[in-house]
């Protein structure tokens, strides 16, 4: 692939003006509470308690946490894909309280997500070629700026890869299909949720290097959820702590982690993975 096709990203992103926007912010959450119902026991529990956080236009932001703190539930409300919630959300400039449902529709190319199991994201019964081809006739001019095998390459997979079905692929192959996929759609968003977790140690790094080059070639922010401590250090600026359903310590990623204020952060640094970049500094 061609060197003026890689850098053909943003002027392509000139072509499609984005929404005028007072906040030039890709998120805004402010004070946002979520709550789940046991649909069994109709007990509440509140899984987001009061969450606010900003991300930038390019920016990398981190939220970490143990498993069960909220991480995901977050996500998904603040980016109006999951359980909606109280409070404040500002997404791509738009209010999602108040957003119509074809407006919020629209937003949806430009808010992509990568979750941990990339063959549960992946349709079994689709070649990886076929499954691009249904992206791309529902998004006929935001996909038309790169060729099947291009994309590929831009993930570094090889173009024999379109003919493979998910339960052909490893782990690592089909979390570089679900990010092509993503990265299709010329996100200003891109949510990562425990994108490496699900992967054999060997590819992980890979895996995150990829995601780091794209968001600088691409200029989309990105939000990354892990409990994995060495995964937010290689890829994000900023971080929030979260601890049932709290954020109890935000800031950029080296004062926090190095330089931790809350005893929670501190206890949660030193049981999570990674945590040794505490040691090493
Ligand atoms: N759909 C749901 N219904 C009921 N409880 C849920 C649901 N999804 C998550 N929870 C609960 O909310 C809490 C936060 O979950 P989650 O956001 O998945 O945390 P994390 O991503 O940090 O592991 C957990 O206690 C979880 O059991
Ligand atoms: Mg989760």
């Amino acid at each position: 692939m061609t060197e003026a096709v890689r850098t053909g990203v943003p002027g392509d992103r000139a072509r499609h003006p984005r929404t005028p926007d007072a906040d030039p912010a890709v998120l805004v959450v402010d004070g946002l509470v979520v709550d789940h119902r046991n649909r069994s026991t109709g007990e509440v529990f509140r899984a987001v308690d009061h969450v606010s956080l900003r991300i930038g236009a390019g920016e990398s932001v981190a939220v970490v946490g143990e498993s069960g703190s909220g991480k995901t539930t977050l996500a998904m409300a603040a980016t109006g894909l999951g359980t909606r919630g109280a409070g404040s959300i500002r997404l791509l400039g738009h209010s999602l309280s108040s957003i119509g449902r074809a407006q919020l529709r629209r937003l949806r190319p430009e808010v992509q997500v990568v979750f941990q199991d990339p063959h549960g994201s992946l349709d079994p019964r689709q070649s990886v070629r076929s499954g691009l081809r249904e992206l791309r006739t529902l998004q006929p001019q935001r996909t038309s700026w790169i060729r099947d095998a291009d994309l590929l390459d831009r993930v570094r997979l090889a173009p024999q890869i379109l003919d493979r079905y998910p339960h052909q692929l490893s782990g690592g192959q089909a979390q570089r299909v679900c990010i092509a996929r993503a990265l299709l759609m010329r996100p200003r968003l891109i949510v990562a949720d425990e994108p490496t977790s699900g992967l054999d140690v060997s590819v992980q790094a890979d895996v995150l290097a990829l995601l780091k080059e794209i968001r600088t070639s691409t200029g989309a922010a990105l939000l990354m959820i892990s409990h994995d401590l060495a995964v937010v250090r290689s890829v994000c600026d900023t971080v929030h702590v979260m601890y049932r359903g709290r954020v109890v310590e935000s800031g950029r990623c080296e004062t926090v982690f190095v330089t931790p204020e809350n005893d929670y952060t501190r206890e949660l640094l030193a049981a999570m993975p990674g945590a040794r970049w505490r040691s090493r500094r």
